[in-house]
C-alpha cells in the first residue's frame, strides 16, 4: 500500500486510536508508525487505513494489539555498556557520598521506558555490585515503568533465555541469576529493589515520581517527534531532585530548551546533572 496519499487517513486512524483506545501515537515518528501498522493490517486482513479504522470499531480488543506492535520493546542487559560504566564511575560515587554526608542512605531511580525489565535489573545489579557490603545500609527504590503491559508482565516475571543473557560477563550471571527451566530468573535480592508500574510518558502529567536521584530515559525519544520529545523530557526532568542525574544513553540527545538547565557529566553516554 502506498502511504503517499494516506497522510490524512493515517491522521484519522491515529486520532481514532487516541479517542477510542486511549493510546496517543499521534506525535510518534511516522516512519516507525507506518511500518508497524503494516503488520497490524496484515494480521487483521485489512488493506487500507480506512478499512483498519473500521476494523477497530468492530474489534475494540485490536487497540491493545496495535499498542503492543507500535511500541518497540527491544532492549538488553547493560545495553549500552559504556553508559552503565560511566554511571558507576561518575554518578554513583557522588550520589552515595552525598547521601552518606546527609545521613540519608537511600537511592531512588526511575527507568522510564523499562521494556521487559533488562534496564531496571541492570541498574539494580550495578548498584549491588557498586555498594557491595554497604548495600544493606541503603534503601533502594528502582521504579520501572512502561506503556506496554505485556512487556511489564514479562519484566515482573524476571525470566530470560540463555540467548538474552549471553553477553553478560559470567560472574554477573553466576551472582545475580539462577537457572529456571530452559533459562534463568533474576535473583530475589535484585528483584526486590525494582517495582514495575504502567505509565504512559506521553499522557502522564504531572510526573509520577518526584525528587528522584537519577532517571534513565534511554531509547524512547528516538521514536517521538521533536515536540513530543520536549514534553517527555520536561516530564522526566521535573521528576528529578536537585541535584539529580538524567541518563539518556548513547542514542538520545536532550532538546535545546532543556540544555541550559543541565550540566553535562559525560557527553558520550549523555549523562546530565540537573542544575
Ligand atoms: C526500545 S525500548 C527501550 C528499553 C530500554 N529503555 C533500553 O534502552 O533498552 C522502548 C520502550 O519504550 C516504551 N514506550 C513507548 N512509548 C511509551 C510511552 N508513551 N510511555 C512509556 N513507555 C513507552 C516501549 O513500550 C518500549 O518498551
Amino acid at each position: 500500500m502506498s502511504t503517499g496519499n494516506n497522510g490524512k487517513a493515517l491522521d484519522l486512524l491515529l486520532e481514532k486510536v487516541y479517542r477510542g483506545g486511549g493510546y496517543d501515537f499521534r506525535d510518534y515518528k511516522r516512519g516507525t508508525v507506518t511500518r508497524r501498522l503494516q503488520r497490524r493490517l496484515y494480521a487483521t486482513g485489512t488493506t487500507t487505513y480506512e478499512e483498519y479504522t473500521r476494523f477497530l470499531e468492530s474489534h475494540p480488543e485490536e487497540y491493545q494489539s496495535l499498542a503492543e506492535d507500535l511500541t518497540i520493546k527491544v532492549s538488553g542487559f547493560f545495553r549500552s555498556r559504556h553508559t552503565f560504566q560511566q554511571v558507576a564511575r561518575l554518578v554513583l560515587p557522588r550520589l552515595v557520598a552525598q547521601k552518606m554526608r546527609h545521613g540519608e542512605p537511600s537511592l531512588s531511580i526511575w527507568s522510564a521506558a523499562c521494556a521487559r525489565g533488562e534496564e531496571p535489573y541492570s541498574i539494580a545489579i550495578m548498584l549491588a555490585d557498586f555498594l557491595g557490603n554497604q548495600l544493606d545500609e541503603f534503601e533502594i527504590s528502582i521504579h520501572a515503568s512502561d506503556i506496554n503491559r505485556q512487556a511489564l508482565a514479562e519484566a515482573e516475571a524476571g525470566v530470560y533465555s540463555p540467548k538474552e543473557l549471553e553477553s553478560l560477563p559470567p560472574p554477573v550471571l553466576a551472582n545475580h541469576f539462577s537457572p529456571n527451566g530452559e533459562g534463568y530468573v533474576v535473583n530475589n535480592n535484585i528483584r526486590q529493589m525494582v517495582s514495575f508500574s504502567h505509565f504512559d510518558l506521553v499522557a502522564t502529567t504531572p510526573p509520577p515520581f518526584t525528587a528522584l536521584d537519577c532517571v534513565f530515559c534511554c531509547n524512547i525519544l528516538i521514536y517521538l517527534q521533536r515536540q513530543l520529545q520536549e514534553k517527555v523530557l520536561s516530564l522526566v526532568y521535573g521528576s528529578l531532585a536537585t541535584p539529580g542525574y538524567l541518563v539518556l544513553g548513547e542514542v538520545e540527545t536532550p532538546t535545546d530548551s532543556l540544555r541550559p538547565r543541565l550540566e553535562c557529566v559525560n557527553a558520550k553516554a549523555r549523562i546530565y546533572k540537573k542544575i
